[in-house]
């Protein structure tokens, strides 16, 4: 007697017939997840109510009318939204760079009300009547800038990527009366940054256009 209870005690234990098997486990879930998913589907005020949320979290937009290159606009825009992206993905004027998109490389420098500034920290919905100046609208018809004939003069660019921010850039540096000596240039145009290292030429380019050369 004592030995049978001992081997039984070492078996496996005995599945009851009404424990479901692993298979069976399985297929029971897979099923009841389908039946909670296709409730989720039919069951329309719980949707509704997805929606209804979704909907209250969107992004406050505004409308601002603003000059770009001489051309009127009126837009909707979130709020969030900044000048840069605003010409890029809005506007379709893609000369202006997104290069760090934080303030610190000058490839998206615009002009706003003739000053210098980096469009990718500007709120467009802040712009309200400003007049914007981008690559785009400085030469007139097939009549290139003076400054941008000066930068194919002097081959001050190599990959170009800066070039849009850098042109604009040195438009308001002349503009601003930064042009008196090469060194002037420089520190006034250092906001402006150029990872292909050309910043002996761009200086040359500006003196050209300032009628310094
Ligand atoms: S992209 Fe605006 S400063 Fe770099
Ligand atoms: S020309 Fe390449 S970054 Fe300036």
């Amino acid at each position: 007697m004592s030995t049978e209870t001992s081997e039984s005690a070492a078996l496996p234990p005995t599945r009851p017939s009404s424990t479901p098997s692993r298979r069976t486990f399985i297929a029971t879930t897979s099923a009841a997840g389908g039946v909670i998913a296709a409730g989720g589907l039919v069951a329309g005020p719980s949707l509704l109510g997805v929606e209804e949320a979704v909907a209250a979290e969107a992004p406050p937009s505004s409308r601002v009318s603003l000059t770009v290159n001489g051309k009127r606009y009126t837009v909707t825009v979130d709020n969030r939204t900044s000048l840069l992206d605003l010409l890029r993905e809005h506007l379709g004027l893609t000369g202006s760079k997104k290069g760090c998109n934080a303030g610190a490389c000058g490839a998206c420098t615009v002009l706003v009300d003739g000053r210098r500034v980096n469009s990718c920290l500007t709120l467009a919905v802040r712009l309200e009547g400003a007049e914007v100046t981008t690559v785009e609208g400085l030469a007139k018809g097939d009549q290139l800038h003076p400054l941008q004939q000066a930068f194919i003069d002097q081959d001050a660019f190599q990959c170009g990527y800066c070039t849009p921010g850098q042109i604009v850039s040195g438009v308001g540096c002349m503009q601003e009366g930064h042009t008196g000596s090469a060194e002037e240039i420089r520190e006034w145009m250092s906001g402006n940054i150029c990872r292909c290292g050309c910043y002996v030429k761009i200086v040359r380019a500006v003196e050209q256009a300032s009628g310094r050369k």
